[in-house]
């Protein structure tokens, strides 16, 4: 037998397996607890609970290491492209050329919606958020692909993977187009997966689009660095969600719902929003104070993370990834130098370095997002259109463990104890 954790509750000892992955924190296998003890373990917020064994992604957080199946962030984000990635992601290797060829083909052959989904969308206010949009919009896809519902069988939920990663991009640009009175662009499938967002997004049937190589790099590693991210909120949503056979486009509907958020996939929004608000740097010290004052409910947006305990790598690549737009196009935005300042100012102050809260993806994605010329609001929708790779991959990776069971954590119960109805006149 290998190592084993020895807990003592009530007079009793009993032993635990610990099990160790290939790299990262050993786990100590609690399953039987319950049974061998009577008691339940408590962990709101799962600060020290794994859900699940996963082979997609790993996390350093003390280290800032972010890798997918094995490879660092930084590799992928300079070298690869989304597609590649989303590849990756979902079979476990990259692909060879042909592969991923055959591959980019099959996502492009998706992209198309019913067009009684885009009937849909008339039934939404002009101003409704495009995450209110996301949410319904995919959550309907589930009313429209019946043949790929099927969650036991492994092509049906390819197909349904499939049909998500292409779908996505073409929901968020109607989401987009909607809200500005716009006409729908349909796909155009011989431009890349990030090319054809953009004309979808920024295209109108009057004009030819002509992609930007630069906005289109740029944008395509923004996709990337939002690719996965382990048991986060939003995943843990789509695994809960799917622990019980839901469908599939339901349960990325709940991933969306999830990461809406503005301690999740939020903060992006609230981030520019912050630093509009904050405007110039000799603001930026009353913020501060804001933000460590225990009775003022502000947070820096953009600041923290649950488990990255130094800086977020996706936030390195996506400083990088502004300085080389902004040259490209040669542009510059206050709103970054406050950024840069707000940055500095933040980790020299010792309330930062004790709580180790540095800069994540989110402090600086807005910046770029803006400058490309999407509405804060899109923000979170284009973080939605990425993650969805990772929400399919971890649901995929769910399903086909012969392990799986439905989700059902237990509780500490605090409310009344048995009492007699008693009836209204007696109250
Ligand atoms: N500004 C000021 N203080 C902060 C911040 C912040 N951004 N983040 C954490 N703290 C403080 C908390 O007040 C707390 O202080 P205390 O120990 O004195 O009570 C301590 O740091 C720990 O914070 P928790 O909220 O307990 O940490 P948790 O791991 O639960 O939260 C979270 C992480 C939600 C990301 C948090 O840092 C936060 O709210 N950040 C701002 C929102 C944000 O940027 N979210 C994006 C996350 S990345 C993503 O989803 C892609």
């Amino acid at each position: 037998m290998g190592e084993t954790a020895k807990i003592s509750v009530a007079g009793k000892d009993v032993e635990n397996a610990v099990m160790s992955g290939t790299v990262g924190p050993d786990v100590i296998d609690i399953r039987k607890l319950y049974a061998q003890t009577g008691m339940f373990t408590y962990d709101p917020g799962f600060t020290s609970t794994a859900s699940c064994d996963s082979a997609i992604t790993y996390i350093d957080g003390d280290e800032g290491v972010l890798l997918h199946r094995g490879y660092p962030i930084g590799q992928l984000a300079e070298k690869s492209s989304f597609m590649e990635v989303c590849y990756l992601l979902l079979n476990g290797e990259l692909p060879s050329k042909d592969e991923l060829g055959t591959f980019s083909h099959t996502i492009s052959r998706h992209t198309m919606l019913h067009e009684q989904l885009a009937n849909f969308y008339s039934g939404f206010r002009r101003d409704a958020h495009p995450m209110a949009i996301m949410c319904g919009v995919v959550g309907a896809l589930s009313a429209f692909y019946a043949d790929s519902a099927d969650v036991t069988d492994p092509y049906q939920r390819m197909i349904a993977s499939h049909r998500l990663i292409a779908k996505m991009p073409t929901i968020a640009a109607m989401a987009y187009k909607y809200s500005i009175g716009q006409p729908f662009m349909h796909p155009k499938n011989d431009l890349s997966y990030t090319g054809n967002f953009l004309r979808m997004t920024f295209g109108v049937p009057a004009e030819e689009y002509v992609v930007d190589p630069v906005i289109e790099k740029a944008m395509d590693r923004i996709f990337i660095l939002h690719a996965d991210h382990e048991q986060n909120a939003s995943t843990s949503t789509v695994r809960l969600a799917g622990s019980s056979g839901a469908n599939p486009f339901a349960c990325i509907a709940a991933g969306i719902a999830c990461l809406w958020g503005p301690a999740h996939g939020g903060a992006n929004e609230a981030a520019l929003n912050m630093l509009h608000e904050i405007g110039t740097p000799d603001k930026i010290p009353e913020y501060i104070a804001r933000a460590k004052d225990k009775n003022d409910p502000f947070r820096l947006m953009g600041f923290g993370h649950r488990v990255y305990k130094n800086y977020d790598p996706r936030a390195t690549v996506m400083q990088q990834t502004v300085r080389e737009v902004f040259k490209a196009m040669n542009v510059s935005d206050p709103v970054f130098d406050t950024a840069l300042k707000l940055e500095e100012i933040a980790l020299s102050d010792p309330y930062f370095i004790e709580k180790k809260l540095f800069p994540n993806v989110d402090f600086y994605s807005g910046i770029i997002l803006s400058a490309i010329g999407f509405p804060t609001t899109m923000f979170t929708a284009l973080f939605a259109l990425a993650r969805t790779v990772g929400w399919v991959a971890q649901w995929n990776e769910m399903i086909s463990d012969p392990q799986q069971k439905i989700g059902r954590p237990r509780q500490l119960y605090t409310g009344a104890t048995e009492r007699d109805y008693v009836p209204v006149e007696k109250r």
